[in-house]
């Protein structure tokens, strides 16, 4: 037999996430473009959860920081200000012989008939094009935003007089984001339309270094927090021939992929760059008066930014086991057993009910149990097939509880609680099935080691 290698694995959650409607490639019926994904009912859930987790942590918990959501159509001149117009390209070059397209700064992988004959770089402008306007002639040139940050930067003044921050603050967003990348593969680790969440910190100047420090480490938890083993995490300072142009320092958090440590987010200091920039471009002030010591100033910005999409694929990845044979170790070597040990605040579905058989009452209880808890969380009433293909089915998608109805419950109101990571079972009151899962989601699971790992 052959030894699953770490890029099978990403396949292998690939297909999983295809075969149970977490990401389909968009638009397959007419053959995919490749690097455009939708996303179906259990990875709309799981964004979701990605989302609110992130919104809470970093908005909702915090008195310093404020959301909005920007528009994306962007016109043309906050994109020159910022340097995107000029700056914000990768190297392309092209083979001859089969024009096939590569960004020079990455590793070129060999063709299997003939040995590339590349043309010499040229910049290639990342940016998506579009026109505001009804007619060609009259119409003004736009962008899709490749980041959201802009929006922050465009709207600093309006957050300053209508949300009564001071420094230090900070503005999130979460919002698509469109790059028209020249190379593309490894499924959702680069993307030509993706998400990106974000923060633009304003801070006073000199204590900058402080702060990037701090949100480093609350980027890092994020991740760990929510189950995230620390071990496959690690941070890479950019040396200054690879910094964004808007950046002083730029700290990436590294994953350890399949395919070998690469970005999963980031820290930039982006210095009072964008602020001065829209302050020249625009002619409108962009200082901030500063009632402690009286002095004006543009403020320095620290970014912590992550894509949502990598954080998906993160998540996936470290949460996946799987088990020739099955968990139960019966090594028939007929069936792999893939379980997805997500932190339950993530799971897309936090609880499965199931009645035992499709027999007397339990049908009927099972659905009145699922409609209360449903109440709290989002759970599935499923009643199809043997319980221990249910088990499996709802381990494959990382549902942390199955309560099971079977006859006992007809005789005393229990459940069983079967535990996703333990497949241990608890027999619960129906009445407190509630307060018993509930503390449960707030602790991280404790993750198994798959024989694949
Ligand atoms: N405002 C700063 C900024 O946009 P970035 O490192 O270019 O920084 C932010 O992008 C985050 O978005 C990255 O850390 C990464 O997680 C994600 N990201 C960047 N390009 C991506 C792509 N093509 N597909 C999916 N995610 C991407």
């Amino acid at each position: 037999m052959n030894t699953p290698t770490r890029t099978d694995k990403l396949d292998r959650i690939a297909t999983l996430a295809k075969r149970r409607g977490f990401v389909y490639p968009s638009a397959e019926l007419y053959g995919s473009p490749g690097a455009i994904y939708d996303f179906g009912p259990l990875g709309v859930q799981l964004r979701n959860n990605i989302r609110r987790e992130w919104w809470r942590r970093f908005v909702q918990e915090r008195e310093d920081v404020v959301g909005i959501e920007s528009a994306i159509i962007t016109r043309r001149e906050v994109l020159a200000a910022s340097g995107h117009e000029t700056a914000f390209h990768d190297p392309l070059v092209e083979c001859r012989i089969c024009h096939e397209r590569f960004r020079a700064d990455e590793e070129i992988p060999p063709a299997a008939d003939h040995e590339h004959d590349l043309t010499e770089p040229k910049q290639f402008n990342l940016m998506f094009q579009t026109s505001l306007g009804p007619t060609e002639e009259g119409a003004a040139l736009a962008y899709l935003r490749p980041e959201t940050a802009q929006g922050m930067f465009t709207n600093f003044k309006n957050i300053l007089d209508t949300a009564r921050v001071k420094v230090p603050f900070g503005i999130a967003q979460i919002g698509k984001s469109f790059r028209n990348e020249i190379t593309t593969g490894k499924w959702l680790f680069r993307l030509r339309e993706f998400e990106i969440a974000e923060i633009e910190y304003f801070v006073k100047p000199g204590t900058d270094g402080e702060w990037f420090r701090v949100w480093l480490e609350a980027w890092e938890g994020f991740f760990t927090d929510l189950g995230v083993a620390p071990e496959n995490i690690r941070r890479y300072e950019h040396p200054p021939e690879t910094l964004a142009h808007y950046s002083t320092r730029t700290v990436d958090l590294q994953y350890n992929f399949p395919f070998g440590w690469s970005e999963l987010a980031g820290v930039a200091n982006r210095t009072d760059y964008d602020l001065r920039q829209h302050q020249q471009f625009s002619g409108r002030d962009l200082t901030y008066f500063d009632e402690t010591d009286n002095s004006k100033y543009h403020p320095y910005v620290i970014e912590p930014t992550m894509g949502i999409e990598r954080a998906m694929l993160v998540f996936l990845v470290d949460a996946y086991r799987d088990y020739p044979g099955g968990r139960a170790g019966k090594e028939d070597g007929k069936e792999v057993e893939a379980v997805l040990q997500l932190h339950p605040r993530l799971a897309p579905v936090t609880a499965a009910v199931l009645p035992l058989v499709k027999r007397e009452r339990m049908p009927d209880i099972a659905r009145e149990v699922a409609a209360e808890l449903r109440r709290a969380w989002f759970v599935e009433y499923d009643e199809n097939g043997s319980i221990g293909r249910r088990y499996r089915r709802y381990d494959e998608i990382g549902t942390p509880w199955c309560v099971t109805v079977d006859s006992q419950t007809q005789k005393d109101e229990t459940v069983t609680v079967r535990d996703r990571d333990s497949m241990a079972q608890d027999r619960v009151k129906i009445g407190e099935l509630r307060a018993f899962l509930a503390p449960k989601l707030a602790a991280a699971p404790t993750r198994a080691q798959s024989p694949t790992h």
